[in-house]
């Protein structure tokens, strides 16, 4: 741990733990202490660690063809491409391959200016959607993020759409008689923030980290319209919800809507260093030749990641693990929803399928977000032996789909044990402000 804090910058959450294997469900610490990996890893694990098949992948593809120079092309890319492109709705065929989801989504960034020779981006408010500079710029999930980062963020953004939040409504109106007057309200929030150039509408179909917020079926179908009325191209970004994990494979599949550009990143990627942009060959070919449109760079599509992928999604497709995440989640939401009676720090469960969340609050009534009883419950959890998400008051419970129903329940047996030991005042000795998400928290600017 010594070596790590002096020769690693990175994230250290409390308690501090090496892990040094991984194996289906389970991750295990140096000392030989087992976990359930209720996140996935960063999500990214649809298949659980060291999937036999996609182990046999990674020694084969080892043993043939890793890297190449990104201005050719090769077999596993193609059909890795082609295969998606078969999984997507209207004529979402093209591909343009990167290496991290924040990469996607700036390609989408580029490929939507390239073809409307607009500027302004728009984003839903909460939403992420990367770490690099432009598209920092368009998340807006609170906290610490963009400190400091000023002139840095890219000026044509408008963080402008209300998210459908019903749970806390931006505009205080209930659903379903406010008739998604978030929406309306967006609409003017447009006018008035965005040079009337919009380029294109950026949305997760389930806003993840800022806050689960799954939006009614409605909601998605309208921001498409509401794109097109501004000279836009509609772009979701699937990184955090394909494959599979709601219960569809794509989970904007959930609403009668055909986005024009689709990311994709983390579950389609099996751990490899695989995401990318899809759209039409219409709109590939409008985008084409400019704004560095196709992008490559070094790695995009190389054969050994492609290869691993593109095995990947054959077995989610094979195995109809969308189909097991809509069975096992409504098994997971039942065991949540039995926590939430039963506790009075759990305001609210949300999600879809394999993928959801606690939101926790100090009271069921007044709804106050408690980040630090979030942060006891993650800590107690991990000593409990269950590994899970946790940013600001937003627990998140994703496994890989490959989790069998007995293990799902003795982890919410676990997670019940933790929420008491939490709720009894547990831990007393740990500053989590330094440790966890709550390091990142908001607050005024710090002055040097
Ligand atoms: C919805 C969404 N989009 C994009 C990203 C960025 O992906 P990456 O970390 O691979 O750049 C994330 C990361 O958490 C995400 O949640």
């Amino acid at each position: 741990m010594g070596r790590d804090a002096e020769s690693v910058l990175g994230w250290r959450y409390q308690p501090k733990i090496i892990f040094c294997r991984g194996q289906g469900v389970l991750i295990t610490d140096v000392d030989g202490n087992d976990y359930y990996d209720m996140s996935s890893g960063m999500m990214s694990l649809v298949l659980g660690h060291s999937h036999p098949e996609l182990t046999e992948t990674i020694k084969e593809q080892a043993e043939r063809f890793v890297h190449e120079s990104s201005w050719y092309s090769n077999p596993w890319a193609i059909e890795f491409a082609e295969l998606i492109g078969s999984t997507l709705p209207g004529d979402l065929k093209v591909v343009n391959f990167t290496v991290t989801g924040s990469e996607a989504n700036e390609v989408a960034m580029r490929m939507a200016i390239s073809a409307t020779g607009r500027f302004d981006i728009v984003s839903v408010i909460r939403g992420l959607h990367g770490g690099s500079l432009a598209v920092e710029a368009l998340t807006t999930v609170g906290g610490g993020r963009r400190r400091g980062l000023g002139p840095l963020m890219i000026p044509a953004k408008a963080n402008a759409i209300l998210p459908p939040f019903c749970y806390r409504c931006p505009i205080n109106l209930e659903y379903p008689s406010c008739d998604v007057a978030c929406l309306e309200s967006s609409e003017d929030l447009l006018e008035h923030l965005t040079s009337k150039e919009v380029a294109a509408i950026i949305a997760e179909p389930i806003l993840v980290a800022g806050g689960m917020i799954v939006p009614p079926a409605e909601w998605l179908p309208r921001l498409k319209e509401m794109a097109a009325r501004w000279g836009g191209l509609l772009v979701l970004d699937e990184a955090q919800l394909a494959p599979a994990r709601t219960g569809a494979l794509w989970g904007f599949e959930h609403s009668d809507v055909v986005p024009d550009i689709v990311t994709f990143a983390k579950g389609m990627t099996a751990g490899m260093a695989i995401c990318g942009a899809v759209t039409t060959p219409e709109i590939a070919e409008r985008a084409a030749g400019n704004l560095g449109v196709p992008w490559s760079g070094t790695y995009p599509g190389d054969p050994l990641p492609a290869a691993v992928a593109l095995k990947s999604l054959q077995i989610v497709l094979r195995d109809n693990l969308t189909g097991r995440a809509a069975d096992l989640g409504g098994f997971l939401r039942r065991r949540l929803d039995g926590l939430r009676d039963r506790f009075e720090c759990i305001g609210d469960v949300r999600g879809r399928g394999l993928y959801q969340m606690l939101d926790i609050v100090t009271g069921k009534d007044d709804k106050t977000p408690d980040p630090a009883m979030a942060e006891r419950i993650r800590y107690n959890a991990m000593l409990a032996g269950a590994a899970f998400i946790c940013v600001k008051n937003f627990i998140r419970i994703c496994p890989p789909l490959i989790i069998t129903e007995a293990q799902l329940d003795d982890v919410i047996g676990r997670l019940q044990s933790a929420i008491e030991r939490s709720v009894e005042g547990h831990p007393k000795d740990i500053d989590f402000t330094a440790s966890s998400s709550l390091a990142a928290a908001g607050g005024p600017p710090r002055v040097s």
